[in-house]
């Protein structure tokens, strides 16, 4: 038997991927994208090398990996019969992490994060009705508290219906964790909220630099408009994968919702640019909140220029609200559980941004070796 994992390929997803193979002798059944076995054994490949050379990998997918090549938007995710009964007759538990995280697109929010829950969840009651289900986790987001201010939420005062929500993202995620509750009745749930998810405390390579590219717009200012006492809830992936992969697999957490963030140990505006600033050798910025408002019209109007200076700020655009809301989420339960804490930002920033710079926020893919053959299928 082995855990469903969706989302594999993503940046968050490859990193409890590995963390269950490597420290959980865990066996996945993993649903990706691609035309076929071997394509979405090179995507999965791409996404999981952060943490493995190709020797291990490739033992894990002849023994403990198995691809399902599919998209969560088709029914049954576009398997044939068999493979779908498959699916539902060799899952025991599920790790729901796929997502579009396009803040920008209703239409990608409604069919990956709705649509495709909702399919998720159908594996789910299928599987649990033939043998239970062990535990159905879902990574959701700490955007689900909507439109925040000064505040400091925990995990039970979050969801608020009667709140505005801040994009299309957080609005579906929101709703997927009601559709997981709703749904999944007699299944052991466990929802986690990630704040924001910048970077590996352990090393400086990541995969995913929409926020980094954000974050090196920002130290390229001189100005900033924030309130530099603000806190900004920061988290390391590595924290974040752990956590969702040890209580996935612990027979019985305490809780059924944990915030994967940095709480109220979160660092301010100032800390951060500091560190920023000392990675580039430069001095920090000088912050002048009252310049929000002119600020958020540079912004727009760069986003619509072209070159890396306009991707950052089309970038900034969107992080924005996230940014200016100077609300941390408390992460005591999740902190008691693991007997530890997420690392601060400053200390690992300035080698996730030199190699961000350095690499042109790309990251150079090993390729598959050509003498071996494709992975375990469906
Ligand atoms: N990153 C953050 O700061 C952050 C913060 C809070 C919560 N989260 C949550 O953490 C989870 C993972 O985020 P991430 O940052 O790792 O995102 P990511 O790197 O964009 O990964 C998204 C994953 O979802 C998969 N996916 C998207 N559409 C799909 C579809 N139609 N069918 C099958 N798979 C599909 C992607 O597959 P492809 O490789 O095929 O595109 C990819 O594996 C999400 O649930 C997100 O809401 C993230």
């Amino acid at each position: 038997m082995a855990i469903f994992l969706t989302g594999s390929t993503g940046y968050i997803g490859a990193h409890v991927a590995a963390s269950l193979l490597d420290s959980h002798g865990a066996s996945l059944n993993v649903l990706v994208r691609g035309k076929d076995t071997q394509e979405a054994a090179l995507r999965l490949w791409n996404g999981i090398q952060l943490h493995m050379d190709f020797p291990r990998f490739y033992e894990y997918l002849q023994t403990r990996i198995r691809i399902f090549p599919g998209d969560l938007t088709s029914p049954q995710f576009g398997l044939n019969r068999d493979d779908y009964d498959r699916l539902i007759h060799t899952t025991d538990s599920v790790i729901h992490c796929a997502a579009s995280l396009n803040r920008k697109s209703e239409k990608s929010c409604l069919n990956v994060n709705l649509r495709g829950t909702l399919e998720v969840l159908q594996l789910a009651r299928r599987s649990h009705y033939y043998h239970g289900l062990r535990r159905f986790s879902n990574v959701s987001t700490v955007a689900v508290a909507g439109k925040r201010s000064n505040e400091v939420v925990t995990e039970d005062r979050s969801i608020d219906w009667n709140r505005s929500d801040y994009d299309p993202y957080a609005r579906t995620k929101k709703f997927c964790e009601h559709m997981v509750r709703e749904l999944l009745p007699d299944v052991p749930i466990t929802i986690f909220r990630p704040s924001i998810v910048l970077g590996d405390s352990r090393f400086p390579e990541t995969t995913q630099f929409d926020m980094v590219r954000a974050f090196v717009f920002l130290a390229s200012l001189k100005a900033l408009p924030f309130r530099p006492n603000d806190k900004i809830d920061i988290v390391n992936v590595d924290f974040v994968a752990d956590a969702i992969a040890t209580l996935h697999q612990k027979a019985e957490p305490k809780y059924d919702t944990y915030h994967l963030s940095s709480g109220r140990d979160s660092q301010t505006f100032r800390e951060v640019t500091t560190a920023l600033a000392a990675a580039q050798q430069k001095r920090g910025p000088v912050f002048l909140p009252v310049f929000e408002k002119p600020f958020s019209s540079v912004v727009n109007s760069l986003a619509n220029r072209s070159g890396s200076l306009a991707h950052g700020a089309a970038l900034m655009k969107v992080f924005m609200p996230y940014l200016v809301w100077n609300t941390v989420f408390d992460n005591t339960r999740v902190t008691a559980e693991l007997g530890r804490k997420p690392v601060p930002f400053s200390q690992y920033s300035s080698g996730l941004l030199n190699f961000s710079r350095d690499s042109n926020f790309t990251y150079n893919y090993k390729p598959w070796p050509a003498a071996s053959a494709g992975g375990s299928a469906a």
